[in-house]
């Protein structure tokens, strides 16, 4: 889907509270621009000499009820453009989200993935901010510049208003043309001193070995040229921007000039009234201001063009692995599993990964995986949701081949936390609300409490608002796995696909997990490969893979009693476990 569509879609389809939103802010303009005119007509009450008690009441009333009108309509507008914007943010997010769960992994496998999805993500944001913040900024501009203007050339003069908009016009033009370069300058500082830092790690690391050989000179100097470097980056960026700074005022001062000279003068010699002039000068600094944003959003809505378009090319990848044409319905998914499959092998692989597998989950029931590394754990859990696909009419949700299902019918039925969960740079809560982007914070929570990674965020200064990865902050690999639980628990699928998924967490925190999991997954189905057997000794039955075929199989117990591979497995662990 292409986001440009998506996006035009999503407009029409809001067109009604859009239209709302962005009317209460035009109204709210037309009722602020009533203010300059008061006073102005204030004024000439005051020089005419006909001004009462009664009328000073008047006019204070009517100027209170401009600003009390213009605050709350405009507050509404905003507040509805901006809900919006967010709920574009979270379709295009989840849209992401899908498509990435949808091409298969050998398409990651040449590309980086999460440089890929989190620069997707800021592009995600560029877009809201220009929706919501952007459209709602050049409504106001726009028709604050209209109204501005039907009001002086009505109360005012015509030429006096031409004359004094001249330099007022570049205010603009200006911003649009050189704020680019502030932002550019800003962002050669940034890399400069994410360089330099680099560097001093790297210098710091290798000390030994510079001293060693005698290189602390080469060395001093590559790091004296960093710092040049630096600080003429760093001039560029501040002339740059006290430039731009500057440059508004003057602009702003200029139009101010010409307009005390020559309404001055028609104040003078009576061609208008003094309250007209008066009217108009308050009319002169409220222009600036969205001449200013109408610049700003100029730059905004390129910004966001530029992501939409990143956005359509990597939302544009086909994947392999597509839906059939005519797929079969999918109501009420109850959860039953059944693999019956001769033989699976990878398209560029010389011979099988799996043979022979052959078993029946039922609804409601939890099924264990464990075996050796490489045994075909995660190939065969892979098939069930289709990340590669399956032989025809050898994997089965509810009988149903799943060849046969929807793929967006199929991924819904399930909750999958891949062996090498990913996590995106954006706030753990985003995170987690990708399993169901319409959760409340408090059902977010209650997830994040049931995978144990609830203590941890809280920790966090900022809590669940906490930015994961680059510039934000690291997790460790036991709560990247837990905030990956966390989204599936979310999700409620009718099937659960834990693949190694506590291989990171300490013995207690598993057992916690597990009986969170058993509460909340009651009569779902769970499934769960795991190289430690304490994960796996509850489930109604385990398989035991080896070499791609199935070796053993049955409940905790009757493979203890068959006393082969599990229970040689079993001893195993426990003597590591009494050992520490
Ligand atoms: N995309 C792929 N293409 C080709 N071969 C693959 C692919 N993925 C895995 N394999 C091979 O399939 C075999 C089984 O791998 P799999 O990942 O299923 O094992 P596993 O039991 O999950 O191992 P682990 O416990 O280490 O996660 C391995 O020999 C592996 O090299
Ligand atoms: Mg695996």
């Amino acid at each position: 889907m292409n986001p440009r569509k998506l996006l035009w879609q999503f407009l029409l389809e809001h067109k009604g509270s859009y239209s709302l939103s962005l009317l209460s802010i035009i109204i709210s303009e037309f009722i602020t621009v009533q203010f300059p005119n008061l006073l102005g007509e204030f004024t000439d009450a005051l020089q005419a000499g006909k001004m009462t008690n009664r009328l000073l009441l008047h006019y204070a009333i009517l100027l209170a009820l401009v600003g009390i009108a213009y605050v709350i309509l405009y507050g509404i507008g905003q507040l509805w453009n901006g809900a919006l914007g967010r709920q574009f943010e979270y379709l295009l997010r989840k849209r992401l989200f899908l498509h990435w769960e949808l091409l298969s992994t050998t398409y990651f496998r040449h590309r980086s993935i999460g440089d890929l999805l989190n620069h997707a993500m800021t592009d995600v944001r560029q877009v809201r901010e220009a929706l919501s913040g952007g459209l709602n900024i050049l409504t106001n501009a726009v028709f604050l510049l209209i109204a501005t203007l039907y009001m002086t050339f009505r109360t005012v003069s015509v030429k006096l208003t031409l004359l004094s908009l001249i330099p007022l016009v570049f205010v603009p033009l200006f911003i649009v043309w050189f704020g680019p370069k502030v932002r550019i300058a800003s962002r050669h500082v940034q890399e400069g001193l994410s360089d330099m830092a680099e560097l001093t790690e790297e210098s710091l690391a290798a000390i030994r070995l510079i001293k060693a050989t005698g290189n602390e000179e080469i060395e001093e100097e590559r790091f004296r040229k960093r710092v040049e470097e630096i600080v003429r980056r760093q001039m560029t960026m501040f002339t740059r921007s006290a430039t731009f700074q500057s440059m508004i005022p003057l602009m702003g001062s200029i139009a101010f000039a010409i307009a005390l000279l020559y309404g001055g003068w028609l104040a003078l010699t009576r061609q208008i009234p003094l309250g007209s002039f008066v009217a108009f000068t308050l009319y002169l600094t409220m222009l600036i201001q969205p001449l200013q944003q109408i610049g700003f959003v100029i730059n905004n809505f390129q910004r966001a063009s530029a992501s939409l378009l990143r956005l359509s090319i990597l939302l544009g990848e086909k994947p392999e692995i597509q839906s059939p044409p005519e797929p079969q319905a999918l109501e009420e998914v109850r959860g039953e599993i059944h693999v019956h499959l001769p033989a699976f092998q990878y398209a560029d692989a010389d011979e099988p990964t799996l043979y022979e597998i052959d078993f029946r989950l039922p609804a409601g029931r939890s099924l264990g995986i464990v075996g050796r590394t490489g045994s075909g754990k995660t190939t065969l859990v892979n098939l069930i949701p289709r990340i590669f696909d399956p032989p025809s009419g050898t994997v089965f949700l509810d009988g149903i081949d799943v060849r046969q299902l929807s793929l967006e019918a199929l991924r819904e039925a399930i909750s999958y936390v891949p062996q090498d969960g990913f996590l995106f740079s954006t706030t753990i809560a985003d995170n987690i609300r990708f399993g169901d982007s319409e959760a409340s914070d408090e059902e977010v929570h209650a997830a994040a409490r049931a995978a144990a990674i609830y203590e941890d965020v809280m920790d966090f200064p900022k809590g669940f608002e906490t930015v994961i990865g680059e510039r934000g902050v690291t997790l460790s690999g036991g709560q990247k796995q837990r905030t990956a639980i966390a989204r599936a628990l979310l999700k409620r699928a009718p099937v659960l696909i834990l693949d190694d998924a506590l291989s990171a967490v300490d013995m207690h925190t598993e057992k916690s997990i597990l009986a969170e999991l058993t509460e909340r997954r009651r009569g779902q189905t769970n499934i769960i490969i795991a190289h430690r057997l304490s994960a796996v000794r509850h489930a109604d039955h385990i398989l035991v893979l080896d070499e791609g075929r199935v070796v053993e199989q049955g409940t905790h117990e009757s493979l203890l009693a068959a006393d082969g591979i599990y229970a040689q497995m079993y001893r195993l662990q426990e003597e590591e476990e009494a050992v520490g």
